[in-house]
């Protein structure tokens, strides 16, 4: 809040029923004079590049408090390393160190499940389909090869939730980025549901990628 140093002349005037606030600025050049509600006009907060004398740098837009992450971002601790940008490359080694060290940070609840499932419906039944069995829409009509069985690759490359990530994110061969169509917060929701396909199509399996319980 601002604090105006000038004076301040305050009047009250009565009518039949009301009771009107008149201020006027007497110190400032750019006074309009008697004033009704002032605060409408001119407001009592600074603006972003407007000088802040409550501060010793007198800058009006400040930098956010250390440790604040945006949107859809994640602390650093998730990335296992001192940085909130995913730090894994595109590469086979950034792909190996995204499955050995990323965990998904999403607590496993039946409502993340169902957002999950929203996402997956939406971006990936086409290709994947809703079982998870690589046998969606375009690749019945042949337009396109098939995927694959998620869990066919956790037998067969030990796929897991980080490589998951990792994939999305990027892409991988014939599957394009999904980064900028599914936020990373969105990419775990996403996940979750993935491993719970795989767990209805191979219930006995006690995988990586399969291995979580709901919490209730
Ligand atoms: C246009 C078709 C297409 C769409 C849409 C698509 N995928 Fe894929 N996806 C593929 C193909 C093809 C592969 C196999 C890539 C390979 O291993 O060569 C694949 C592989 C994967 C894998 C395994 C990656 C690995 O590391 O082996 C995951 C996980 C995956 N997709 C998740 C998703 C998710 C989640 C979505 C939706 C957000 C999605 N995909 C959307 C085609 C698609």
């Amino acid at each position: 809040m601002k604090i105006f140093k000038h004076k301040l002349l305050t009047g009250f005037a009565l009518t039949t029923s009301t009771i009107i606030l008149l201020n006027s600025c007497a110190t400032d050049p750019l006074s309009p004079g008697i004033e009704f509600m002032p605060d409408m006009y001119r407001s009592v907060a600074y603006k972003p590049y407007e000088e802040n004398p409550n501060f010793k740098d007198m800058l009006g837009a400040r930098p956010p408090v250390t440790g604040t992450i945006s949107q859809g971002e994640f602390p650093n601790s998730v990335w296992g390393i001192n940085n909130s940008i995913y730090p894994y490359p595109n590469s086979n080694e950034g792909y190996e160190a995204a499955g050995l060290n990323l965990k998904n940070p999403i607590e496993l609840t039946p409502e993340n499940l169902e957002k999950g499932k929203a996402i997956y419906t939406k971006f990936c039944t086409p290709c994947h389909g809703d079982a998870g069995d690589g046998n969606g829409s375009i690749v019945a009509n042949g337009k396109f090869p098939t995927p694959g069985k998620y869990w066919d690759k956790v037998a067969s490359a030990g796929l897991n939730e980080g490589k998951m990530f990792h994939s999305i994110t990027y892409g991988k061969n014939l599957m394009g980025q999904h980064a900028s169509q599914v936020t990373k917060e969105e990419r775990w929701l996403v996940i979750h549901y993935i491993n719970e396909l795989i767990k209805k199509a191979t219930p006995a399996a006690n995988t990586p990628a399969a291995n979580d319980t709901i919490k209730k």
